[in-house]
């Protein structure tokens, strides 16, 4: 470290190395747990190195998701240590929590549950649009029974503008979850069953769509794929997204400049490595409080999400980053990774190891 003086490397030294885990490809696939996770988060406690879970795996609660993750471990692990796919959605509170928001993601009344439980006090679901509006979907039959055991018929819909669409984790029923974001998108001020007078007007920006009030479009996971038990890696909501981009371009004439208008967070986003980093500084702050984080390693299995996010951040950040990327989940050894990790590690165990043997 030439240029600096005594008492800056002791600075340096005294610095905290910290750790980012991606969870889905890491620490599990599917149900099952990959070898070497026990024992790495083991170590970690042991040394008292902060660490937090950053997944753009959503549809439960932080509490439920660390119990959940905990218990597979066998270790006791910190809501505070828990960054999710949607947990950035509590900043839109302030905004949307007294408005009417749709909400769309896993069954039943999970998201509805989960969207309360964030603040948010006016919540529809897919299926109480089914409910109050059976014929909007015009092929039911598969999911049916579902609307009618979880939807609520609250007859609200002709006077109640939806101001936000929010997508916490990927669609169940994705015909009539199109059918119904593709209403909003082109209604007048967010009522359902109408058509703003605006779509198509040259003479507005974006050829007057999305200019009338229709509800702010807001999704929380840009991964296209995830890894599961299964062979192949799976669509997740980035492959919806993408889906809804092409329905977009072909509704609105595939004029030239429309584009569809969403906020996207989840990893890569910036938004999400921002809030990931506040988290990160609070939980070391609450171990180490007046020890300063120095490196942080982002250790996980999407080189399009994880190593991307963290590289991109690392430029900009007050930390420096190092991202790694391991073997047990969507990279597979020999692929040449879309987006080039600082280290190429062949699980979580092994690339803390390497970690902390480079901190040396
Ligand atoms: O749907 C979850 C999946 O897309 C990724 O989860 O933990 O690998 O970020 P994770
Ligand atoms: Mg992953």
């Amino acid at each position: 470290m030439p240029g600096l003086d005594l008492e800056d490397k002791a600075k340096v030294k005294n610095k905290l190395s910290a750790f980012v885990f991606d969870i889905d490809g890491v620490f599990i696939r599917g149900e099952k747990l990959i070898p070497g996770a026990r024992e790495t988060i083991q170590l970690l406690q042991k040394r008292k190195d902060p660490f937090i879970f950053l997944t753009n795996g959503g549809g439960h609660t932080e509490q439920k998701r660390v119990e959940k993750l905990g218990e597979k471990l066998g270790l006791t692990l910190d809501p505070k240590q828990f960054v999710q796919s949607h947990t950035p959605y509590y900043d839109l509170v302030p905004e949307y929590g007294d408005k009417t928001v749709l909400v769309l993601g896993a069954h039943g009344d999970q998201i509805r549950d989960l969207a309360h439980k964030y603040g948010f006090k006016k919540v529809v679901t897919s299926s109480d649009i089914m409910a109050e509006i059976p014929y909007i979907h015009p092929f039911p039959e598969m999911t049916q029974a579902h609307h009618e055991k979880y939807g609520r018929n609250n007859n609200i819909l002709q006077t109640t503008p939806i101001s936000a669409i929010m997508f916490w984790s990927s669609p169940r029923d994705w015909g009539l979850d199109y059918q119904i974001v593709t209403d909003l998108l082109l209604s007048s001020g967010g009522f359902i069953g109408t058509r703003s007078p605006k779509n198509g007007d040259p003479s507005l920006p974006n050829h007057g769509f999305q200019q009338d009030n229709q509800p702010k479009l807001f999704f929380c996971n840009p991964d296209f794929l995830w890894s599961t038990e299964y062979s192949a890696p799976r669509l997740a909501q980035g492959a919806f997204l993408a889906g809804l981009k092409g329905i977009w371009e072909t509704m609105t004439g595939g004029l030239e400049g429309v584009s569809l208008q969403y906020t996207i967070v989840g990893k890569p986003t910036d938004l999400t490595y921002v809030y990931a980093e506040k988290v990160l500084r609070a939980y070391a702050a609450q171990l180490h409080p007046t020890r300063d984080v120095g490196t942080v390693y982002m250790v996980g299995d999407n080189p399009r999400s994880d190593i991307a996010g963290a590289n991109a951040f690392a430029s900009r950040c007050g930390y420096v980053w190092k991202s790694v990327l391991v073997e047990t989940g969507i990279h597979v050894p020999g692929d040449v990774p879309a987006h080039e990790p600082c280290h190429i590690a062949k699980n979580v165990q092994e690339a803390v190891e390497w970690a902390l043997r480079t901190e040396k």
